[in-house]
């Protein structure tokens, strides 16, 4: 991307400091810093291991979350502290796709009315929502016809697709994929990365798309963000991040990467175990490098924090988010 492309996404030193879970315990920085740019049309991906502060980054950007300091500018406007109402007219705009798609959607719900809701808080009428809600079904390859099904009585992709096509029923130009395939199948993966491949292709959609694995963003993205304890420690285009990482913690992440030829995974260290799902921490004795800006201060680390995590759990702060997201 160069200077002169306007970004349509801007990124710049965005923090979030959870309070404490409980009455004494101090607070969580989450994202300390976080700064890139996500170019119309663009697939960025970003990619770290478990509790680095990736879905935290990406509710800020859909402002299912506030930011605690930095801003998110999108369009060239910053969107940082909007009030709900004030958002309204960008939810159009800037969508989320989530890990788990039985649990983001809810299964009370016919799907609908899970792919018109959008459109409803939008201003469009009942009819309109149903016919465009048919519309996206075909586009994201369910059968129509089952559109009055509730989601438990689709399979994991399929449900992933109902997600998929409940981001895209506003006209979204920017989508954050929150580990979207992580929870699906290995065969279905491919899939719902095909799917998205596609749709980028036809809507012009620009992706925010995290992994906690770099094979899975290999195929999807331009560029790629490394993160690591709430920092960003590399960012580049991907075949230059793949080919010479520049971060030792992006090797050790590259290190998890399965090898295509099984002999050769095989050889490889027998202390590398279901390295495919979770990274590897930080080699000993590395430590970020001194040029980022480290203020992380009297905080804690956030390891500490990552043992409570809880599936379903909402943001602090009392934003609405879809019911149970995963993370
Ligand atoms: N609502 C919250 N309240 C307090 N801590 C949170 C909250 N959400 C996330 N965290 C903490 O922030 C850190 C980053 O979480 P998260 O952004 O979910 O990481 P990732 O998506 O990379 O796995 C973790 O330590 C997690 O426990
Ligand atoms: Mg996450």
């Amino acid at each position: 991307m160069t200077t002169t492309t306007p970004s349509l996404l801007s990124v710049r030193d965005l923090t979030m400091t959870f309070p404490g879970r409980r009455a004494r315990s101090a607070p969580v920085r989450a994202v300390d810093g976080v700064s890139f740019d996500v170019a119309a049309g663009e697939t960025l991906g970003l990619v770290g291991e478990s509790g680095c502060g990736k879905s935290t980054t990406g509710r800020m950007i859909v402002r299912l979350l506030e930011p605690t300091a930095g801003s998110v500018s999108y369009d060239g406007r910053d969107i940082s502290h909007l009030s709900q109402r004030q958002l309204k007219p960008l939810r159009r705009d800037l969508q989320m796709v989530f890990q788990d798609p039985h649990s983001s959607l809810n299964p009370r719900q016919t799907v609908a009315r899970i792919i018109s809701d959008p459109l409803l808080v939008q201003g469009s009428s009942a009819a309109e929502a149903r016919k465009r809600a048919v519309e996206l079904m075909e586009l994201v390859g369910l059968i129509p016809e089952h559109i009055d099904r509730h989601p438990h009585e689709f399979s994991g992709g399929q449900a992933q697709r109902i997600g998929i096509a409940r981001a895209l029923a506003t006209g979204p130009r920017l989508v954050v994929a929150d580990e979207p395939v992580s929870a699906l199948d290995v065969s279905v993966q491919a899939q719902i990365v095909n799917l998205m491949e596609r749709l980028q292709r036809e809507l012009g959609l620009a992706y925010l798309f995290i992994a906690h694995d770099l094979s899975v963003v290999k195929r999807v993205c331009d560029r790629v963000a490394v993160m690591y304890l709430g920092r960003i420690v590399e960012i580049g285009v991907k075949e230059r991040v793949y080919a010479a990482p520049a971060h030792p913690y992006t090797r050790a992440l590259l290190s998890a990467v399965p090898l295509p030829d099984p002999a050769a995974e095989r050889a490889r260290s027998g202390s590398r175990c279901s390295a495919t799902r979770r990274a590897p921490p930080l080699p000993a004795g590395l430590h970020l490098p001194s040029a980022l800006p480290q203020g992380a201060g009297d905080l804690p680390h956030r390891g500490a924090a990552a043992a409570d995590r809880r599936p379903g759990r909402g943001p602090a702060g009392g934003l609405p988010l879809p019911r149970g997201t995963g993370r």
